[in-house]
């Protein structure tokens, strides 16, 4: 396994206080510690731009939650990925399934997200996965090869990341050989669809990611790092996933 990503989703957390809190506790131990893995935080769009300036010299970087697939125009609400460029952020999340089951979103629209990503020198995060009801029913790699083959354009270099959307928030993480299986279709899917290119893409594993797990998940051959959601805003627990990740360090 290459070294792995640790990404941090707050989701919709982070008010300027908590925001300079958890980065105050990361930059606190970053000063001390020497640390080697990718290491991304995805604030909500508001925070970008200070935290920006904050992170500065540190080895943290940057990414949003959402990107418009237009560069601009009249969409009320919206912020596109050159805006993102444009106040600090290198990485952005694309259709998590909060996004897909709140906002409607498409594998089309989301594939039309990643290539304005791309155009904007962002490295677009698809996130993929299953229902509890779809897993059930046996249809969940129908449906993540669905999922693959929609969301990813054709010159797509970024990351996928599966999140089984009942491992999301529910303090369950989906089992070793669980995820395993699941990464290893997504290898050959990605390897079908974008020929040698597709071995390389990293294809984190992100639901209910803690200081508990994450060695046994990150034991898993093929997989990429994480994505986590509730501890990345838990600093002295999100610090714990960067100790343990620097044993998986490839040399
Ligand atoms: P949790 O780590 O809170 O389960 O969230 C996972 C997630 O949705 C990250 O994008």
């Amino acid at each position: 396994m290459a070294t792995p990503i640790i990404v941090g989703n707050w989701k919709m957390h982070g008010l300027t206080s908590e925001a300079n809190e958890i980065v105050s506790e990361l930059l606190n131990y970053s000063n001390n510690h020497e640390i080697q893995i990718k290491t991304v935080l995805c604030p909500p769009f508001t925070q970008i731009a200070a935290l920006k300036e904050k992170i500065k010299g540190s080895p943290f970087l940057l990414g949003a939650q959402d990107c418009h697939p237009s560069p601009q125009g009249a969409h009320t609400g919206d912020i596109s990925a050159p805006m993102l460029k444009d106040v600090g952020a290198d990485y952005v999340l694309l259709g998590h399934s909060e996004r897909r089951r709140d906002h409607y979103e498409t594998d089309e629209l989301i594939c039309e997200k990643a290539i304005a990503a791309q155009n904007s020198n962002l490295v677009p995060i698809v996130c993929i996965g299953e229902t509890k009801e779809e897993r059930a029913a046996k249809d969940h790699k129908f449906v993540m090869g669905i999922q693959i083959k929609g969301s990813l354009p054709q010159d797509f270099n970024g990351f996928v990341a599966y999140e089984p959307i009942w491992a999301i928030g529910t303090g369950v993480s989906a089992q070793k050989h669980e995820i395993a299986e699941i990464i290893e279709f997504i290898r050959e899917e990605l390897t079908e669809q974008f020929g040698e290119r597709g071995k390389k893409i990293p294809i984190l594993y992100g639901g209910s990611v803690k200081p508990s797990n994450i060695r046994e998940i990150l034991e898993i051959e093929e997989l990429g790092g994480v994505l986590v959601g509730s501890v990345s805003i838990m600093p002295k627990d999100f610090l714990q996933l960067l100790e343990i990740a620097h044993d998986f360090i490839s040399t």
